[in-house]
């Protein structure tokens, strides 16, 4: 049950449930403006990612508190993955209850988090709430409509969301558009993105494609993969691509011999600051990751989005993306390339300016009164 005592008091702590790449990149400001509000706080890893390169390069990079407990959940198919997270999380809810459990993003470590919370009678708050791709082949989609179900606070990131949110009978009153948090931690550490040193460190050219894929949808059938593999040659042709390659689709690209063009440089997972200097440094980004689709727009480096949605249409409107399918991809990025596209199409979008963590910080300081 969930004590008497206001969230981050002494005798209760706002617990962060962090699990994957993307959440705590997102959780970082926010546990930094508690942490300056003196605020009680628990970081509960659940270990869904659990790789060097996938989890602790974060932790060292952005300064994140080691976490109070990692419960080191591990991979697994969704239902295998999300019942072992519920379990751990109700052992970690139990024996250290929260005032409130904050989430973050769409993963699995996030809906079971929500769930778990929720049936122990401890208030949730969603950290970029109300995104929507409406594609529920999606994982991500199921988790982000469950999230917001259970959360007491929807934390939006860009307007639109406000609008999902109210379609989908959510009382304004838990609804707060307090901008980005992962731009918060970009614009933070923007001096430490160095792009020329990662390309002499990692002997890349000077003019190079950066490029990032793990979506299920795009990794998961070797075919699929085979036919990627032959559009990222074909732009090898044209300009040389540099990839950190996610876990997920590993051995499917290995397979389908992605690295056997010699323009093309297969890369570990890189660490936070390495990636973005290589992001910042490239003349264009082929990606299906939700947040280096944000980060782009604020570096305004081109992006190149190869799904058929996103739910961060911001960064179509006011940012450097555009959805492309395979068979589109080279002749995109051909006019790319030669210039032939704006680079920013709108304003940055709105409140995506450093400082959500402390909006965040600060309802939920308030909240708790
Ligand atoms: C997960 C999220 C996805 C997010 C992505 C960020 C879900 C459903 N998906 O996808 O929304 O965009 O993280 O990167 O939560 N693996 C390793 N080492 C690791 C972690 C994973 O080798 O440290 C491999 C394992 O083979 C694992 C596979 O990657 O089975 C997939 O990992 P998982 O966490 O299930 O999903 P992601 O594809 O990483
Ligand atoms: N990222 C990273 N190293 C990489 C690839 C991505 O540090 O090799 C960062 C990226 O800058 C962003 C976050 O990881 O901050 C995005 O995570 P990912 O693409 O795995 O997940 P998604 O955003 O699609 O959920």
């Amino acid at each position: 049950m969930a004590t008497s005592a206001p969230p981050g008091s002494q005798d209760t702590a706002i617990a962060h449930v962090v699990g994957a790449r993307p959440n705590f990149v997102k959780a970082a400001p926010v546990v930094s403006a508690l942490r300056g509000r003196g605020a009680h706080q628990r970081v509960v890893h659940t270990g869904q990612h659990y790789d060097d390169r996938m989890s602790a390069v974060f932790f060292r990079d952005l300064g994140l508190p080691t976490p109070d407990v990692d419960l080191g959940v591990g991979s697994g198919s969704h239902a295998a993955q999300t019942a072992a997270l519920m379990v751990g999380l109700e052992r970690e809810f139990t024996e250290n209850t929260p005032g409130m459990v904050v989430v973050y993003g769409d993963v699995n470590s996030t809906v079971a988090a929500a769930l778990v919370a929720a049936k122990l009678g401890v208030p949730v708050a969603h950290v970029e709430a109300g995104l929507r791709s409406f594609d529920n082949t999606m994982p991500e989609e199921i988790n982000r409509r469950v999230t917001d179900r259970l959360s007491d606070l929807c934390f939006a990131t860009s307007p639109e969301a406000i609008g999902h949110l109210a379609a989908e009978g959510v009382s304004p009153d838990r609804v707060h558009l307090v901008g980005n948090p992962m731009i918060d931690t970009l614009l933070g550490n923007l001096d430490r993105f160095d792009a020329q040193a990662l390309r002499a460190r990692l002997d890349l050219p000077e003019r190079y494609v950066a490029a990032t894929l793990h979506r299920p949808a795009n990794v998961d059938d070797p075919d699929n993969v085979a036919r990627l593999t032959a559009r990222l040659h074909e732009v090898a042709d044209v300009a040389d691509v540099v990839m950190p390659v996610h876990p997920r689709g590993k051995a499917a690209f290995d397979r389908a011999g992605l690295g056997d063009h010699p323009r093309v440089r297969l890369l570990e997972p890189l660490g936070y600051l390495d990636f973005v200097a290589l992001t910042r440094g490239a003349a264009a980004v082929v990606t299906d990751s939700g947040g280096v689709q944000e980060e782009t727009t604020i570096l305004g480096v081109p992006c190149l989005t190869l799904r058929p949605n996103t739910e961060r249409p911001v960064t179509i409107t006011h940012g450097t993306n555009q959805l492309v399918t395979e068979s589109d991809l080279v002749a995109t990025l051909d006019k790319v390339l030669d210039g032939r596209v704006d680079e920013r199409i709108g304003d940055t979008p709105p409140l995506w300016d450093g400082r959500s963590g402390e909006r965040i910080a600060s309802v939920l300081t308030r909240w708790s009164r």
